[in-house]
């Protein structure tokens, strides 16, 4: 059992720079996220930790950006890094320390940066007490979970015996059997990362008191991990998912169930109310009519949601996320295009290419060549912050860092990918197809350790690091990067320069153009007399200008190459043009 934690004293002062927020501040915000086992090592140990984040906080504060979003620090079994927890107020020793935690808001604070900690609460570590609790079918938290028996005309543990067909987004049945209580608990992720049962009251008051904990320790949001799975469809049912396929989200009985607006507004009500917080509900398979809702300031409930669905839009359409097909830059527009117009004036959106589940953007829709790594990575961050909502970088991203290029599963770490192989290839896939895939979408992609320096390790850390470091860190450092004016990182600083600065990023209505393109990216953003052209080419191959665009005069707000617009566009050049 974990030691209680003692009540923190409210701070009165961070409490009263809350509320002296203006609201709705995080729409001028630009949000970095950090992953901490791959971000900086202080200790040796090779897994990154709070104190690294510490001796680190002069470069996010260089770049210019708002908000950290910092994925899971809380004590856990790290079955998922972190996304298992198993004490929601206490750090990791792999981590550090809650006084380490409070060095690093404070560290935030003085730079004028604000702190949004992950909050995972569809699920918690089976080696939470409330799970453990929950075992005992007498204890007082026996319904804290989804506990269900095995399906009539099976023996328990029997494969077809789980309670629905429901398959985990681990690999396997989303159900496991245990004995001690003699059911099967839900599990939409890994085995020890048991679903949480909203229905219940007392788990919702629960996680209420925890956030608000945190909230007066200081923190100023959240971000919700798979929060739109928190209410299920009753009574459980099987779902459309054919045996040996992932997870699947369409019409999911486990996705947008009926009680989500009671469930974020009771949530709203209990910690958010009069703190103006930015809370970011990661909302898979959502759709724009629900996120519009969910993230309608008027009702209340959270101020944005990830969606994904852009990120899907190279892989086969229901056959998972290992099933890939090149992308066709005529989709990613219109599908981008469908979230800006869907959501505007009544939601709001996160704009992002990467995250610690995503491959690295350079490699996935850019090119990591030699000659185009730094122009294309320039051009993605154009189009995508140029664009309304707020922004999201990952580490590394403001860097141009690229995917691992891993050759053999051993070089994997992620449960993600090391399951799906177990049970892949127990049905008999062929390993190139699979080694091919991982590849490209696996995500300890993004999940190398930032590269720093040129030194060995690339100054991530002095000793053995949990997931090896990219070899290009000898060229691709952020040493490098600092002193290089024409770097990535200096164009991402003037892309978050740009949005604090023009009202029209923040505020904009976007209109897409010459959508049947299939090279070339443009739209405008206009807020009253003021329009904002953005073009950009999109291949590693010159572009003709598309005909139909409005007359490009005005002033060069930013651009990838120092000359005149002529008819073309050379590989992955971009510009960003006030009219007029
Ligand atoms: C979404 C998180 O981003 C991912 O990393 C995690 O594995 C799952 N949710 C489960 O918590």
């Amino acid at each position: 059992m974990p030691t209680p934690v003692p009540p923190i004293e409210r701070s009165d002062a961070a409490a009263a720079a809350r509320a002296a927020r203006p609201d709705g501040w995080w729409r001028e915000a630009v949000v970095y996220q950090i992953y901490p086992r791959s971000f900086a090592d202080s200790d040796g140990d090779g897994i990154g930790d709070l104190r690294g984040i510490v001796g680190r906080l002069d470069h996010l504060h260089r770049l210019g950006v708002d908000v950290v979003w910092l994925s899971p620090v809380y004590r856990s079994p790290q079955d998922d890094n972190g996304y298992d927890i198993s004490d929601y107020q206490d750090i990791d020793p792999l981590f550090g320390t809650l006084a380490d935690m409070d060095e690093l808001i404070a560290g935030l604070h003085a730079r004028g940066m604000k702190i949004m900690m992950d909050l995972v609460v569809n699920h918690t570590s089976d080696e939470h007490p409330w799970f453990t609790q929950s075992r005992d079918a007498l204890s007082p938290r026996s319904d804290w979970y989804i506990w269900r028996p095995v399906r009539e005309g099976f023996e328990p543990g029997e494969p077809g015996g789980e309670p629905t067909n429901w398959r985990s987004a681990f690999s396997g049945p989303a159900w496991q059997y245990d004995q001690q209580r003699g059911e099967y608990y839900l599990h939409l992720f890994s085995v020890k990362q048991p679903d949480l049962n909203w229905e219940n009251p007392e788990v919702r008051r629960a996680i209420h008191a925890m956030m608000r904990w945190w909230v007066d320790r200081g923190v100023d949001g959240f971000r919700m991990d798979v929060i739109n799975f928190i209410s299920k469809r009753y009574p459980l049912a099987d779902g459309p998912t054919a045996p040996g396929q992932a997870l699947s989200f369409d019409g999911a009985a486990f996705i947008d169930g009926p009680r989500m607006d009671e469930f974020l507004q009771e949530m709203h009500r209990a910690v958010m109310e009069g703190e103006n917080l930015i809370t970011v509900g990661e909302t898979p398979g959502v759709t724009v009519e629900l996120a519009s809702n969910y993230s309608n300031p008027d009702n209340h409930e959270i101020a944005m949601v990830f969606q994904f669905e852009h990120v899907g839009l190279d892989e086969m359409p229901g056959r998972g996320k290992w099933a890939l097909k090149p992308l066709d830059l005529r989709d990613l527009k219109r599908n981008l295009a469908r979230w800006q117009n869907g959501l505007e004036g009544r939601g709001w959106n996160s704009l992002y290419w990467n995250n610690h589940d995503q491959p690295r953007i350079v490699s996935r829709w850019g090119d990591d060549s030699p000659e185009f790594r730094v122009v294309s990575a320039k051009t993605l961050g154009t189009v995508l912050h140029l664009l309304k909502g707020t922004p999201y970088i990952y580490q590394g991203e403001e860097l141009g860092m690229t995917n691992a290029h891993f050759a053999s599963i051993g070089q994997y770490q992620d449960i993600e990918v090391r399951n799906h192989y177990r049970e892949a290839m127990s049905l008999g896939a062929d390993e190139a197809d699979l080694l091919r895939s991982y590849a490209v979408k696996g995500r300890d992609n993004a999940r190398t350790p930032v590269q720093w320096d040129d030194s060995d390790n690339a100054g991530f850390t002095t000793g053995v690091p949990w997931l090896a470091v990219n070899p290009n860190h000898r060229e691709i450092n952020a040493v490098r990067a600092l002193a290089d004016p024409d770097s990535v990182f200096h164009h991402y600083r003037r892309l978050i320069d740009l949005r604090h600065t023009h009202p029209v990023v923040r505020d904009g209505v976007f209109d897409l153009l010459a959508p049947d393109d299939p090279q070339v990216f443009a739209y405008t953003r206009t807020l009253g007399a003021t329009t904002l052209l953005v073009l950009a080419n999109m291949s590693s191959i010159t572009a003709e200008v598309p005909a139909e665009l409005p007359d490009t005069t005005g002033e060069v707000l930013l651009a990838t190459h120092g000359r005149a617009l002529g008819s073309t566009l050379a590989p992955w050049e971009s510009r960003v043009i006030r009219l007029g």
